[in-house]
């Protein structure tokens, strides 16, 4: 069924598991990405840039999301990354995108939680969640770029205001974590995620998930990760077999030859991943 982060997000609050929010970069790779969810009995995100957004034709990734979870019997969270730009966003959310990240952590505080606030009023009214963010995150992606000693770390009582204040479905926080780290991992600063999970009481969100361990994992869901971004894992990965695929290939074979052991390989990471946020061993109770 078509989500909004809100419901993925509840239904991760009350099994105190993590929903992963893995970011596609074509329609290749994304029937497999949800079929591992449906595999591992798990709802699923699937977050697109603006640039793939438009790449792909915002109401083509919407039509072919919904398709697909009606038809896979899975819950889907369609949901716009890292978007600065009004316009972008509204035209996310008038095609059907779910969710959507209002990204104001570069601007000064009041002015984030006013823009932040003027998004969370049209997606709800449009039936979309909004994710927030404040601190930021270092490293490089699509369009955002924050240099190592430009890193804020989220203080909780700036978190507590602005959830207060803007009404965001979800938060992102800045722990520690980098978009694109792929060839080495982060440490997290586990107690100032607890300090802020103490004292606010919505689904956190960790961005930059390739860089950081796995054994981190239960510690940082245990303490209301609720939405785990994982990109450029399945993007590095994509790449590398579809490479080697296109060398070995013939030509004038199908194109299903080369993208095929690509899109099976992000599958595997997808299904992996998910095993590891359900969470498994820990009990329910240490929900918020
Ligand atoms: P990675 O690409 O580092 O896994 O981060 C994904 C992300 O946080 C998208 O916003």
């Amino acid at each position: 069924m078509y989500k909004t982060l809100k419901e993925v997000t509840q239904t991760a609050t009350k099994l105190n598991m993590t929903v992963g929010a893995f970011n596609t970069h074509n329609l290749e790779m994304l029937p497999e990405m949800i079929r591992a969810a449906k595999e591992m009995g798990a709802p699923i995100i699937i977050q697109t840039s603006i640039d793939t957004a438009k790449y792909i034709g915002y109401k083509v990734m919407v039509a072919v999301i919904k398709e697909i979870a009606n038809d896979e019997m899975v819950d889907v969270c369609l949901h716009l990354d890292h978007a600065r730009d009004f316009d972008e966003i509204k035209a996310a959310i008038d095609a059907g995108y779910s969710s959507v990240m209002y990204d104001g952590s570069h601007l000064p505080f009041k002015e984030n939680i006013v823009k932040t606030k003027a998004v969370v009023e049209y997606a709800h009214a449009h039936g979309a969640s909004v994710e927030g963010e404040l601190g930021t995150i270092g490293g490089t992606e699509e369009g955002i770029s924050v240099a190592e000693n430009d890193k804020i770390y989220t203080k909780p009582e700036d978190a507590v205001e602005f959830v207060a204040q803007t009404g965001v479905d979800a938060l992102a926080i800045a722990i520690g974590t980098n978009h694109g780290q792929f060839k080495s991992k982060t440490e997290v600063n586990i107690p100032l995620l607890k300090e802020i999970h103490a004292v606010v009481n919505i689904p956190l969100v960790i961005h930059g998930g390739t860089g950081v361990k796995e054994e981190d994992y239960p510690e940082l869901i245990n303490n209301g990760i609720r939405k785990f971004n994982v990109g450029t894992e399945l993007l590095v990965n994509w790449t590398k077999i579809a490479k080697a695929s296109f060398a070995e290939t013939e030509v004038n074979k199908s194109l299903r030859h080369n993208v095929i052991p690509a899109n099976m390989e992000v599958k595997e990471i997808v299904k992996h991943k998910i095993t590891l946020f359900m969470n498994v061993d820990n009990p329910l109770e240490m929900k918020k």
